[in-house]
């Protein structure tokens, strides 16, 4: 691994496969990570931190709320510089914690901070994982974007044989890995996404506009920057936190959105238009707010510029991604606006299944490009759909050199 060395946050929690976190933490080491532990009480009830403190080089954590430790460690300035944490062996208690956001010791209170990805290696008794409350909420944290190493089957610490036993390291260690190493394959490329819908205004209380939420477009851009892109995010009305580091350009109508793509057009590797933009606009616009009886009975709709048709006919190596809201033949449809706005891919929902699609967490694409079989990703949260589109989007930039 090149450029300085990585911070891994190792995350430790009390189940008698704890004796592994040794290992897992030396694998890190051996592939060029700075490792720092940070220990559930109960786990330190089991081990000595200063076990992990020698292996690590840096003083196990444990309690928030001591304050020489607090004022070595910080979980605040921890939060900043991890970029993996990884919980192995992680017990049901810590996952439960995760899922619902608790925050009551070092640990959890640093997942509450962390920005970056976090992998998840589960170690218990058998009817403990396969709890239904356990497994709703393993299902939470990966629709929020968390990897989990799946434990294996074999004989447990209670005696028992099934489901639950750690993952081997190399499996644990591989899988960080693989998650870090994919975060820099975006560096020096700039990365322009829109998301949520616009606004086309009859007068200043009273616009026309549709039900995008903004999601699928923020998740790519929290995506986009997580592999190390510079990621410029053109916002329609969407009422989400901008992903942190993103340059966020808050528009209103489709008009708006134009200008701002097209000023940043020439800058850019990529466009995802994930945006729902409005297709017609008033042909007439008021300043003042007209009184109801001085509307006519009907308003005159004109056609709004189509931005990503410009966008195929302006390219140069840019790469284009299109999003299509499909009934029907979803496949065909997408097709379709792939050749006629000149796309290099185009991710395609059903909208007329519900629970996936516009205001909803989840999704169900379908990815096409010029040459090759479609891709048909699943239903899946769109924090998850966001790596698959930017993995491909990964290719297609590369392929450009
Ligand atoms: O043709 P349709 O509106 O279904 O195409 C959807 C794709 O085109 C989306 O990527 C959307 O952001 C983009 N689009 C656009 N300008 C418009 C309408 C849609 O860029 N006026």
């Amino acid at each position: 691994m090149n450029g300085p060395r990585r911070l891994v946050v190792l995350g430790v929690c009390s189940s008698v496969a704890l004796y592994k976190a040794c290992e897992v933490l030396r694998g890190f080491q051996k592939a060029g990570c700075d490792v720092q532990v940070v220990m559930t009480p109960n786990a330190a009830k089991l081990v000595s931190p200063r076990l992990f403190s020698a292996l690590s080089g840096r003083r196990a954590a444990v309690d928030l709320f001591d304050e020489e430790e607090a004022s070595r460690i910080g979980h605040i300035r921890l939060a900043r510089e991890a970029e993996l944490l990884v919980v192995a062996p992680a017990t049901a208690n810590i996952i439960a914690k995760f899922a619902a956001g608790l925050a009551d010791d070092f640990l959890s209170t640093l997942h509450l901070t962390v920005t970056c990805p976090l992998l998840i290696a589960p170690a218990m008794n058998e009817a403990m994982y396969l709890h239904p409350q356990t497994q709703e909420n393993i299902r939470r944290l990966k629709s929020r974007g968390a990897d989990f190493v799946e434990p294996e089957s074999g004989s447990l610490a209670c005696g028992d044989e099934g489901w639950g036993r750690l993952a081997s390291v190399e499996a644990i260690v591989q899988a960080g890995l693989r998650r870090i190493g994919a975060e820099r394959r975006l560096a020096g490329k700039t990365v322009l996404v829109t998301a949520g819908p616009t606004r086309e205004k009859l007068d200043p209380a009273r616009f026309l506009s549709n039900p995008s939420s903004g999601r699928m477009g923020y998740a790519l851009a929290a995506e986009a920057l997580r592999r190390g892109a510079r990621t410029i995010l053109i916002s329609g009305p969407a009422g989400l936190l901008p992903p942190p580091g993103a340059e966020i350009v808050r528009i209103e109508s489709a008009q708006e959105m134009r200008s701002e793509v097209l000023a940043r057009f020439g800058e850019v590797d990529a466009v995802l238009m994930a945006a729902a933009v409005s297709d017609f606009r008033f042909s007439e616009t008021r300043r003042e707010k007209a009184r109801k009886e001085e509307l006519p009975e009907t308003v005159r709709l004109v056609r709004n510029p189509d931005i990503l048709s410009e966008l195929g006919r302006l390219k140069t190596r840019q790469v284009l991604v299109g999003f299509a809201a499909e009934t029907g033949n979803v496949e065909d449809g997408a097709r379709r606006k792939l050749r006629e706005k000149n796309c290099d891919l185009v991710a395609a929902n059903d909208v007329s299944q519900s629970g996936i699609g516009f205001e909803s967490e989840d999704n169900e694409l379908v990815l096409v490009e010029p040459e090759g079989d479609a891709t048909r990703t699943g239903r899946a949260s769109k924090v998850e759909l966001s790596r698959l589109v930017i993995d491909r989007l990964e290719v297609l930039i590369g392929r450009r050199g």
